[in-house]
């Protein structure tokens, strides 16, 4: 797929997902291209005088946010947020996710589990039968990186640390990112529990059964994805 077509397929996605979003709502702001498209949507309704409160997943996602005037709160106010939308880099028929391409996985999943709605934008590029050829991003506490380094490498995974313009790149809370091959993936819930259950990993990419929907566009338009149920667990 050329750019300028996947750039289309993220604008019409975004756009799509504004009819998820209610006068009124708490409204999760995602990171990444595809999230920025929304937000910038979502702004032009605001301007128009749509009433909305954002909490948004990263740094980056508060300032854009911020400069096009679209209220924001915190979990000091709200601790429900009606509907988030976000990107992914990968999404399997279960709606399982790979995320943290943009290296803010770790609000963005904190921002999804306390979500009602999970609704993921995407390009037809994000759509797999099975997650792993994007490298699982992990982050992690910089004391234990080599301890996990190690702990990665015994169950079989490349793991890569991500540098940006030479350094390492530091997420909004400070650490590192790990890029993960895993190869593709059997059982992306087992995994995610084996990550989760290593100290000074502080979160992973794995994004197991959060998202609602996922709207994705291809060369046709967008489509409406729900999750397949799984045949076991
Ligand atoms: C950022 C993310 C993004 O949502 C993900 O990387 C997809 O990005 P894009 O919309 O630019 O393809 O998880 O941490």
């Amino acid at each position: 797929m050329s750019q300028s077509e996947q750039d289309r397929q993220k604008i019409e996605a975004a756009r799509a997902a504004l009819r998820m979003v209610n006068n009124g709502d708490v409204v999760g702001l995602g990171t990444g291209s595809t999230a920025t498209h929304f937000v910038k949507l979502l702004g032009e309704r605001v301007k128009e005088g749509l009433q909305v409160r954002g909490i948004p997943t990263s740094v980056d996602t508060k300032t854009l946010a911020t400069n096009l005037g679209i209220p924001l709160t915190t979990f000091e106010e709200v601790q429900m947020i009606d509907v988030t939308v976000d990107g992914a880099d990968e999404f399997d028929p279960r709606l399982n996710l790979i995320k943290g391409g943009g290296g803010a996985l770790l609000r963005e999943k904190i921002v999804a589990s306390a979500s009602r709605q999970m609704v993921v934008v995407a390009d037809g590029s994000k759509r797999v039968e099975k997650l792993g050829r994007f490298h699982v991003p992990i982050e992690v506490i910089v004391f234990a990186q080599e301890l996990i380094l190690a702990k990665l490498a015994a169950i079989g995974a490349k793991a890569q640390l991500r540098v940006v313009d030479g350094s390492p790149f530091r997420t909004d809370e400070g650490n590192h990112i790990l890029d993960c091959d895993f190869g593709l993936i059997d059982d992306p819930a087992a995994l995610a529990r084996t990550l989760s259950d290593m100290p000074g990993i502080v979160e992973h990419g794995l994004f197991i059964r959060m998202a609602s929907i996922v709207l994705v566009a291809d060369a046709n338009g967008v489509i409406e994805v729900r999750p397949e149920s799984p045949t076991k667990e």
